[in-house]
């Protein structure tokens, strides 16, 4: 008996540079997913224009994007992989869902006080609109689970709570998504400030690691990273975070555990732990590059893949989208 596969949703949006913390946690785990569920993957730009964006830059980044994706692995034949804007039908369910979303719900979210406090001269209606609009994305495709970060969490339980709500003054809809918390990928820390997460916008470049950093880039960001005053290359979250994020990165990137990267560097000073932890992410990256550059090059290849997967997209969004239409009473012309 064939086996349904059930469906995952996840998006990023296409701003910033992509650091290594999202291909360990972020990327990797798309590749790892894509045989076990039937995924979309969006880019999503309509959230990123919730804060402003230079226009040129958002275009290049959209198609970066999934030329990084493609060359790490996630494959344009086993997943949809779209943009957000070529599917209308986001931004319409968006519209139905704001009557059915609370503005006091949407006031609370930590995420919105966050930027609002960060984006101060610029607090729109479409920053404060964001989760319905996430909400959108994801119930559009039924999606049965969302990978989801910390920062996400709040954002998916609302989704929850307006699918839930529609459901119960209509009929059931919407599937229900779960959260997806997976233990795999490993939690990337900045290489000046292991206390915190790497991050594209640290205030320090040199703690953070960007996909299309140079080898001699990363080698000397990792020669500068913090440590510690003993000499031990031994893994101690508490005691030693600048040192065992390096081990962290190390077995990261080179599918070695930890005891094994401990053992391998025993009675060897820093100096030399830092550089094969550079190497080896530069050796991991390498290829990636060469691969995105290339499929940038072949624009009318990416730019298939977009059709293609707009297409796939609309296909089962516009599903929903009739139904959720039909339930409210949009009158439908007859044949
Ligand atoms: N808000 C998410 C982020 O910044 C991106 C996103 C948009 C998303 N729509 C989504 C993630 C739907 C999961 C599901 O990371």
């Amino acid at each position: 008996m064939e086996e349904v596969k059930k469906t995952l949703y996840s998006a990023v949006q296409p701003t910033n540079t992509l650091t290594i913390g999202n291909y360990a946690g972020a990327i990797r785990n798309f590749v790892r997913l894509q045989d076990e569920y039937r995924c979309f993957y969006a880019i999503a730009n309509m959230h990123a224009i919730t804060v402003r964006q230079n226009p040129a830059e958002l275009r290049q980044k959209t198609l970066g994007l999934l030329a990084t994706y493609i060359a790490c692995g996630v494959d344009p034949d086993k997943c949809t992989l779209y943009v957000q804007s070529h599917v209308p039908a986001h931004a319409e369910l968006a519209w139905v869902l704001n009557t059915f979303t609370y503005v006091g719900e949407m006031e609370r979210m930590t995420q919105f006080k966050d930027k609002s406090a960060r984006h101060a001269d610029n607090i729109n209606m479409g920053l404060m609109d964001y989760p319905v609009l996430m909400a959108a994305d994801i119930l559009l495709y039924n999606a049965d689970v969302v990978p989801v970060g910390i920062d996400q969490r709040q954002h998916l339980e609302i989704t929850r709570d307006i699918a839930i709500r529609f459901n119960n003054i209509y009929s059931p809809t919407f599937v229900v998504p779960e959260g997806l918390y997976t233990k795999v990928g490993a939690k990337i820390n900045d290489l000046q400030d292991p206390s915190k997460k790497m991050s594209k916008s640290a205030e320090n470049p040199n703690g953070t690691i960007f996909m299309d950093d140079t080898k001699d880039t990363i080698i000397r960001k990792f020669k500068r990273a913090v440590t510690d005053s003993d000499s031990e290359v031994r893994y101690d979250e508490e005691n030693k975070p600048g040192v065992s994020n390096l081990l962290s990165i190390y077995s990261s990137f080179t599918g070695k555990t930890i005891p094994e990267a401990e053992a391998e560097f025993a009675g060897k000073g820093y100096g030399d732990f830092k550089l094969a932890v550079g190497e080896a992410v530069a050796d991991v990256l390498e290829p990636v590059q060469k691969e995105t550059a290339r499929l940038l090059s072949d624009r009318k290849y990416l730019d298939d893949i977009f059709r293609k997967g707009a297409e796939d997209a609309a296909h089962v969004a516009n599903k929903t989208l009739d139904k959720v239409y039909r339930k409210i009473g949009f009158y439908r012309c007859g044949n």
